[in-house]
């Protein structure tokens, strides 16, 4: 037998000897064991060319507004019309902070969530946990327009009507693997040179970081790491079609 046949071969005994029932019980374990490898590897290959507060000893979530007036300022947001879009709305804490300082007239904010909280289990929070009904947000200003649901059901009816003329800063926020990958490859043939997503939960790897890099590595995305804030938890990345 040569050694394809054999790599075969093992691969049809592992599945028919339902090896999964002793090797299921490592996967998480294992799955985050090569996340956070690749997480470090990603971190050491990639400079951020902006604010970066690495390394910090203590972890303060007050952090990500550093990040956000560095965005705003350094990529000359505040004066040009842009499209926000949020995934992962919950109490709109974010999203009022963009509302407040991104003050222009004909600038767009999309907020998405099931408002009904988080779809599925991350990590220590259950499915449901984070929910904030869409009236409690308290937001009245009229560029800010609201999709309640899953991502899953919400953002393709929205991209088959959404005009992208403005530059978009997009704000993953929804924590899951499965809800960032697949707003992610919806976006993707709307992502024009200097759009610009930022991530609140970049630093778990099987999550964000996950979804990420097989989303650019699939789609082959080239990127700038223009942020980066409490120790790579929240970051932001600007496209690059040049
Ligand atoms: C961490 S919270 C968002 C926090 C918010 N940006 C803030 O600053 O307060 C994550 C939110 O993502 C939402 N979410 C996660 N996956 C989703 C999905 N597939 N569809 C819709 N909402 C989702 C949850 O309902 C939850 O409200």
């Amino acid at each position: 037998m040569n050694k394809l046949d054999l790599i075969r071969k093992s691969k049809s005994l592992f599945m028919k000897w339902n090896l999964h029932h002793i090797a299921g019980s490592l996967e998480g374990g294992l799955l985050n064991l090569a996340y956070m490898s690749k997480l470090s590897k990603w971190r050491n290959d990639n400079a951020v060319t902006g604010y970066n507060d690495w390394y910090q000893q203590s972890w303060d979530y007050s952090r990500r507004i550093n990040l956000y007036k560095s965005v705003l300022e350094k990529q000359g947001l505040a004066q040009v019309p842009i499209d926000y879009i949020e995934f992962g709305v919950s109490s709109g804490s974010s999203f009022r902070w963009w509302l407040q300082h991104q003050q222009h007239e004909a600038s767009n904010f999309f907020g998405f969530d099931t408002f009904e909280g988080l779809p599925e289990a991350f990590g220590p929070f259950g499915k449901g946990e984070m929910a904030a009904s869409l009236e409690s947000i308290g937001v009245t200003d009229p560029r800010a327009t609201f999709y309640k649901g899953l991502f899953q059901d919400t953002l393709i009816p929205f991209l088959d009507q959404y005009k992208s003329e403005n530059r978009k800063l997009i704000h993953m926020d929804a924590d899951l693997f499965s809800a960032t990958i697949f707003a992610l490859s919806q976006l993707y043939r709307f992502l024009n040179d200097g759009d610009i997503i930022m991530f609140d939960e970049f630093a778990v790897p099987t999550h964000e970081f996950r979804a990420f890099q097989i989303f650019a590595d699939s789609f082959y995305i080239n990127y700038e790491v223009i942020a980066a804030a409490n120790n790579y938890l929240f970051l932001a990345v600007k496209i690059r079609k040049d």
